[in-house]
């Protein structure tokens, strides 16, 4: 009898499971599921623009870069939890490597911000998919990272603006370097 209760329960499990996949459209589980590389993906170039500060003894702007790594890991866990939330698969596939190295310091920034205004178009790209496919769950999940975005580039084309204001010599950069990590 316990044995008929147990399978009873796992079947419907299952099948509230089963309900719960129809709850996402597979346009958009393989939208996200590109986002979340791409996620990823940030995740590895913060980590390589993260060394290549550690080459230069810049241990300031190393941390800065690796708690940025570790932030775009959590936007890729977002989306990842939402995903399975929603009764879908996730789908990993292979994440592009980044550079090793960059020309300056001014160079990498230059590049972070750059890459965070193309985040932010792939973003709204999922927005305009959400509101096509009249997807209001997705559409109110990507909310958060639109405004996100408009926090991440800020903070990248300030320390852009910051570095071309000190020059990337000498000790005025050493005291941004030294701003930089006290990130959290
Ligand atoms: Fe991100
Ligand atoms: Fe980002």
């Amino acid at each position: 009898m316990v044995l008929w209760k147990r399978l009873k329960g796992a079947v419907q499990t299952l099948r509230c499971r089963n309900k719960v996949k129809s709850m996402i459209k597979e346009t958009i589980q393989d939208a996200i599921n590109r986002q979340i590389n791409r996620e990823l993906h940030s995740a590895y170039l913060y980590t390589a623009m993260s060394a290549y500060f550690e080459t230069l003894t810049l241990r300031g702007a190393a941390k800065y870069m690796r708690v940025q790594a570790n932030e775009e890991r959590a936007h890729a866990m977002k989306f990842f939890d939402y995903i399975v939330e929603r009764g879908g698969t996730v789908k990993l596939t292979a994440i592009d490597a980044p550079p090793v190295k960059w020309e300056s310091p001014l160079k990498v920034f230059e590049e972070a911000y750059k890459h965070e205004q193309k985040v932010t178009g792939w973003i709204n790209d999922l927005v305009n998919l959400a509101i096509k496919e009249q997807d209001h769950a997705t559409n109110n999940l990507l909310q958060w990272f639109v405004k996100e975005q408009v926090e991440e580039e800020a903070n990248a084309a300030e320390i852009v603006e910051k570095i071309k204001m000190l020059g990337p010599e000498g000790h005025a950069f050493l005291w941004l370097d030294h701003e930089l990590g006290k990130r959290e």
